[in-house]
């Protein structure tokens, strides 16, 4: 049997609070097992300076592996509002022009899904939102891939559910991507934005419909220690899960 594919899914490294130990292990991890590609659900800087960018583009350009890669809450300008209302995305789609590949296998394929807004009629600005429009382009991309029988990822930087359908969710239309993204055939969704690790599968009209988090790379961390994720895919078993942490150092 062939060797499956193997995806190194990260998020949330964050360029301005970066944990740099984490940085060096994942792209040891990555020289070392060489994936086949590396999936960025967001959050790739703190405050979307340049120089943030700047760092985060020569770290992806040096993984030397294809990468796909979505914008995060954090991506966005925050220092410069009249920037961040008029081109929001202009610093993070310099830096993705530079880096991002789009991934071609045989037996699986990534669609993206936008989730963050420049702005809300709420607060946190930080939690995400689903537009129909964003939406609209994702399942447009589902329904174009509608008999191709490659296992279907879509990556977003927010989970698109916190909890079961019906629970509270921060995601806005989180709830309606869910059921549509399922009944249009996406097999699963990675994400980032909550810096700790999960793996659920729910249901929406009879169709599952798993979502994958991934954890942080940075400092900012919540209940886990760094970490990414490791997905490897094969027809014959599936998808795959292993979560890695960094050990604590001096630990084994
Ligand atoms: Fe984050």
């Amino acid at each position: 049997m062939a060797d499956p594919l193997t995806l190194f899914h990260v998020s949330d490294v964050h360029f301005g609070v970066e944990d740099q130990l984490a940085h060096g292990w994942f792209a040891d991890a990555v020289a070392a097992e060489r994936p086949d590609a590396v999936i960025c659900t967001g959050d790739i800087t703190q405050r979307a300076t340049r120089r943030q960018f700047a760092a985060a583009t020569e770290w992806f350009a040096s993984l030397g592996v294809p990468l796909t890669i979505e914008p995060g809450n954090h991506d966005m300008p925050y220092y410069n509002p009249f920037e961040r209302f008029r081109t929001p995305f202009k610093r993070f789609e310099k830096m993705k022009n530079a880096v991002h590949a789009e991934l071609m296998f045989a037996d699986l394929v990534v669609v993206p899904l936008r989730t963050t807004v420049r702005a809300q009629t709420r607060f946190p600005w930080s939690d995400g939102v689903v537009t129909q429009k964003a939406l609209d382009r994702t399942l447009a991309e589902l329904d174009r891939l509608k008999d191709d029988g490659r296992y279907k990822i879509v990556a977003c930087h927010h989970p698109l559910m916190a909890g079961p359908p019906g629970s509270h969710n921060p995601t806005r239309g989180g709830d309606r991507a869910f059921a549509a993204l399922a009944g249009a055939g996406a097999d699963a969704v990675l994400s980032g934005h909550v810096h700790d690790a999960f793996d659920l599968t729910f249901e929406a009209g009879g169709h599952p419909l798993r979502m994958i988090g991934a954890g942080t790379l940075s400092t900012r961390l919540r209940a886990s220690r760094p970490s990414f994720n490791v997905l490897r895919y094969d027809r014959e078993s599936g998808l795959e899960l292993e979560h890695r942490s960094l050990a604590l150092p001096g630990a084994e």
